[in-house]
This record gives C-alpha cells, structure tokens and sequence, in this order.
C-alpha cells in the first residue's frame, strides 16, 4: 500500500518508518524543512532508541522517503494519516486543532482517486465529523472515508508498542476504509494483535479515556504515597500489594512527582472540557489534573525540607530532566516547574540529562548544565534525581559524598532502596526517610 505521514515528529516518523518496515511504500511529509533536511541527510531529529536503524533500513529499501511537499505523496496514497501535533489551546486547556485542519484542507487539495483519511493525532470527539465536513468543502467531488486510528505508543519504546500493541483501534464505518486498514496493519492482525473496530467517535474517546485512566492511576498512588509519608507506611509495598490483584495491576503505580510529557497533561485537560461542554462533567479527571499540578511544584518543598526547611544559598544537583527516560522530549516535563520553584525558593541549580539537555536548555534559562553526574553533584547541598534514567541506577555514592557539600539524597522516583544507601540521608516518596538525624 502507498501511505502519506502528514507530520513526522514522535508519531509520525515511528509510525512510518513502521509501516515501511511492513512493507509498505511511505512518505513522510513535515512543514518543518530543518526536519525534512536532517532526515535526507540519515539524521533523526529526536531521541527514540532504534529508530536511526529502522528508518535507514526502509529508506535504503527504497521504501520510506521525506518530503516537505504534501501533493504527490497524497495524490498517490491509498491512506493519508494525520498525525500533527495538537497542543492545548492557550487559555482554555481544549485541544488547538489548527493543525489538523490545516492538514485537512491541504490533503482534500491534493487526493485524486478514493482515499483513506486517518487520523492518528489525538483529537476530540468529533473531530473526524469535522476532517470530512473541511474536505468536502474543499473539495466536493473527492472520494474519501475519514478514519480515526488513535495511537498508543510510548515515548522510549515507540518501536516495540507500535509492532506490538496491546489493540489497534479503528474507527469507521466505511467497509472500503476496513479493507484498507486491515491491510495496512496486515503483520500485527496476522500475530494476532486484537483489532477493534468502531464508530469514529468511539474510537475519538478510547484515546482520551485511556490517557485519563492512566493519568488517574498515576495520581492515585502518588496521593497514597502522600499518606504513607503521614502515617510511616511504605508506599512500594502498597503499590506492589494492590497491583498483584489482577483486577488493579502492577503498572502505572509507581509514586514520583507527578505524570508530565506530551501527552497526559494536554489530553487530561482537553477531556475535561469535552466533558464540560457535553455536560458530562468528569469530576475524577478534575480532581487528577488538580492534584497533579500542585505535585510538580510541591517536590520543591520536599527537596527543601531535605535540607531543614530552607534552600537559600544552597546548591543543588539535578539528575534527569526529560519527563521519561529513553526520550529527549521536554514538553511538560516534572522537572520544570521542579526547578523553576527550587530557584524561585533562592537555591541554585545545576543539572544533567544523558540525552534531553539541548531541549532542556530551551526551556529552563538560569540555571548550569554539567557535563556528568558527578560533575553535576560538585559541591551541592542535595542531589535530586528525577528522571530514572539507567545510568542514575547504579551511582557510586562514595564518589558523590566526596564531591557534595552534604549527602543528601532526593529520590523522586524510588530508584534505590534506602538501607542501601550508606552515609547519605535518604528522601525518597512515599516512605520513611533513612539516616536522617
Ligand atoms: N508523542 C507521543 O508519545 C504520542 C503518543 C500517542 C499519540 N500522540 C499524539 O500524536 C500527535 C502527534 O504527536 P507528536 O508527539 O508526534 O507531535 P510532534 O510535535 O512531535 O510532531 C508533529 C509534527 O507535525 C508537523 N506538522 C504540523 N502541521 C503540519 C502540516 N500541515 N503538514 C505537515 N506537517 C505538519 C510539525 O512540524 C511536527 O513536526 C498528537 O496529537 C499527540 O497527542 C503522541
């Protein structure tokens, strides 16, 4: 099959180079030509572990390329996703589809003979009602079915979720449009991945309730992590107690400071208002979005408590900015307004990422980068680690007592086992703090 990626970001460029590795033919097409440019040159523009493999395997074969030019790539496609961004909208939190209605109407230009229209990019119920409405519009005698296929990857492990879903989502109601996505997703269907077909504005809302399931599950144990600190209960074994009732389970009960990236937040938020406005208020996302967002900032006051309640004149180490590891995607990271209130509360802060700093540099001014960790520990107060990035795993504490100011340990994602830490005192989430005096 021919397929045209209109947008080649974290979505777009997995999704492609994916469906190339299928054996399809695909173009990628993005506005951004800096993009466009380093992908001609064998760059990928973003972090994603063996995506510069895959994509030069398929571009070698002939059956991947990027363009920056939508027109013939649609005119010969027999499916066009959209998968552009759709951020909040500023001021009101619902989702600024500009971007897929732009794509809308650049695609209803250039379709020739019957094409699938997919909508990949997460967007509001209705949505899909509205990609056909602005082609038929702009185009009354094109011969489209709009298709929406929600996308449930993960930032770091984009490659294996998408050849190994848990479901592929697809929702139509045209029987030519089934056809083709079987098709497409013929390799998946075939190793059994379950594919649900439904209506369109079904599948609009799966997306949106899964993200806020998850987002409620993240915020649930972090609230009981909360509560454990209060009473002296730990909570990795509560978590861990609850998760193996197969009715609840394990994954997404990891405490930390709160979810972040690129997706919860703007999708928790673009929910919220659907359901506002179909006056169907979703009262628990409400209170998920809330209670996430004090989170982030509050972390401050747990480093700070750390260190006797005061952080003026102090000097602390950051480990991990990214939202997640295995990912240089800032947007909405836990570590921004982390560090905007550690500076705010008269601490200095130095910081380091394995892969997200150049992002990072973009968004968080007054503060230094170092080199390493242990560069980044030099003579700091704490040392705070945010993102469990591998390499945070298995420090070498008797190095960093010998370069920090004082030994003073900030888990924020329960990376290490208190008891295991010797010498230093030890805060971590949700449960008691070790060598404290
Ligand atoms: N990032 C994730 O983990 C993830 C997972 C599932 C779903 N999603 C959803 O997928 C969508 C895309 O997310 P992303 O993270 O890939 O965004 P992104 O910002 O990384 O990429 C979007 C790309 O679209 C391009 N673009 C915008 N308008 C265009 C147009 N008219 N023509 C061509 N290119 C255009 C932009 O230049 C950009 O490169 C969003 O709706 C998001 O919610 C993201």
């Amino acid at each position: 099959m021919r397929v045209a990626m209109i947008g080649s970001g974290y979505v777009g460029l997995v999704s492609g180079a994916c469906f190339a590795d299928f054996g399809h033919r695909v173009t990628c097409v993005d506005k951004d030509a800096a993009k466009i440019a380093r992908l001609h040159e064998g760059e990928i523009p973003i972090f994603e572990p063996d995506l510069d493999r895959l994509v030069a395997v398929n571009v070698r074969e002939k059956r991947l390329d990027f363009t920056t030019d939508l027109q013939g790539p649609v005119a010969e496609a027999d499916a066009v996703f959209i998968a552009v961004g759709t951020p909040s909208r500023r001021g009101d939190g619902h989702a600024d589809l500009s971007y897929v209605h732009m794509a809308a109407r650049e695609i209803a230009a250039a379709v020739s003979s019957f094409t699938v229209v997919v909508t990949k990019s997460t967007v509001p119920v209705g949505t899909g009602d509205e990609v056909e409405r602005i082609i038929a519009e702009t185009r009354p005698d094109a011969d489209v079915a709009v298709v929406s296929n929600p996308e449930f990857l993960r930032e770091g492990a984009a490659i294996q979720d998408f050849k190994h879903p848990d479901r592929i989502v697809v929702g139509t109601g045209d029987e030519r449009a089934k056809k083709v996505m079987t098709e497409l997703y013929r390799p998946l269907y075939l190793n059994q991945a379950p594919m649900l077909f439904t209506t369109r504005r079904t599948a609009e809302l799966i997306k949106y309730a899964a993200n806020a399931f998850l987002a409620t599950k993240i915020t649930f144990i972090n609230e009981i992590a909360d509560l454990c600190e209060k009473v002296g209960a730990d909570v990795q074994q509560v978590a861990r107690g609850i998760g193996l009732d197969n009715r609840i389970g394990s994954k997404f009960l990891h405490a930390g400071p709160g979810y972040g990236g690129s997706c919860f937040p703007k999708d928790t938020l673009a929910l919220i208002k659907t359901a506002q406005d179909a006056e169907a208020p979703l009262r628990i996302v409400e209170a998920v979005v809330a209670a996430n967002d004090t989170r982030k900032r509050g972390m401050a006051r747990k480093v700070a408590a750390a260190l006797g309640g005061t952080l003026r004149g102090t000097t602390i180490a950051v480990l991990g900015l990214t939202f997640k590891p295995n990912t240089d995607d800032m947007r909405e990271a836990p570590s921004i307004p982390l560090i905007t209130a550690l500076t705010d509360m008269g601490a200095r802060v130095r910081a380091y990422d394995p892969v997200g700093m150049d992002q990072a540099k973009e968004v968080l001014g007054g503060i230094e980068f170092a080199e390493g960790p242990y560069a980044c520990a030099e003579g700091a107060d704490a040392l705070v680690i945010v993102t469990e990035w591998e390499q945070f795993r298995a420090l070498d504490f008797e190095r960093l007592r010998g370069v920090m100011k004082r030994p003073v340990l900030v888990d924020l994602r329960n990376v290490y086992r208190p008891e295991e830490i010797e010498g230093f005192t030890y805060h971590g989430i949700g449960r008691p703090a070790h060598g404290a005096s």
